[in-house]
């Protein structure tokens, strides 16, 4: 069992809309090889499905029920490979970035404190003495409030836009700058003002503003700060 600084490496790395949190958490947790769990991607799960099975949006009971029976599989091809995440024996990840998705979950799923609760339990059952790499608005605020490294992406809106454009044309989603802008602007409100994780910087969280930075950059002095004997 790898240890850092004398602890288990439970790692969480929050942040607002295309701050490039996913791919910093995945490839940090490549590089020092322990799981990987994206909050984010398992309410769009939750949404998916709830299309797929035709549930309205607002039919609580039946999105909670979903939400419980959630398995989820994170699953790496090593990088740059893209990763999978399994859901009933189909790899959803491009699926779930759809603006139709990002927009749903948002609005609704993210809103409703049972699916919540659903979503926190199964985060925390991740953890095992390998450590997590646990991403998402409240990972570093309600799920493991005590982890001994948080990290806080931030970036320039511009930075964000232009980089959401980029994951959304290369996934294949045809989307107009205009709305692009409108989605990311609503979405960010929406995230702040959450009645129940909201994203939300914690005091004790290390900020890093990746705006002009490459990745591997951030990644550089993530992996420092992680374990400053690391050789990037
Ligand atoms: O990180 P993301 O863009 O994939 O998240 C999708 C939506 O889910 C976003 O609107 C915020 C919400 N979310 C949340 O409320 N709590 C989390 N831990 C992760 C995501």
């Amino acid at each position: 069992m790898r240890r850092f600084q004398g602890l288990t490496p439970l790692i969480v790395v929050d942040g607002p809309a295309a701050s490039g949190k996913s791919t910093l958490a995945r490839r940090l947790a490549e590089i020092l090889d322990i799981p990987f769990i994206s909050t984010g991607a398992m309410y769009r799960a939750v949404t998916l499905t709830a299309m797929r099975r035709k549930v309205r949006m607002t039919d609580h009971r039946a999105l909670v029920g979903i939400a419980r029976h959630l398995r989820l599989k994170f699953t790496g091809g090593k990088w740059p490979a893209p990763m999978k995440i399994m859901c009933e024996g189909r790899d959803i990840l491009r699926e779930i970035e759809s603006p139709e998705i990002s927009r749903n979950t948002s609005t609704y799923i993210a809103n409703v404190p049972e699916v919540r609760s659903a979503i926190v339990e199964a985060t925390r059952n991740h953890l095992t003495s390998r450590g997590l790499v646990a991403e998402g608005r409240d990972c570093g605020s309600v799920i493991f409030p005590a982890a001994p490294w948080k990290f806080f992406m931030s970036s320039s809106f511009q930075s964000r836009a232009h980089r959401r454009w980029i994951d959304l044309r290369k996934a294949g989603h045809q989307v107009s700058l205009k709305s692009l802008l409108d989605d990311m602007e609503r979405r960010d409100r929406e995230d702040r003002t959450r009645p129940k994780g909201a994203l939300l910087a914690m005091p004790d969280a290390w900020m890093v503003d990746n705006s002009n930075l490459e990745q591997v950059e951030t990644l550089g002095l993530m992996l420092r700060r992680i374990d400053p004997d690391a050789v990037v």
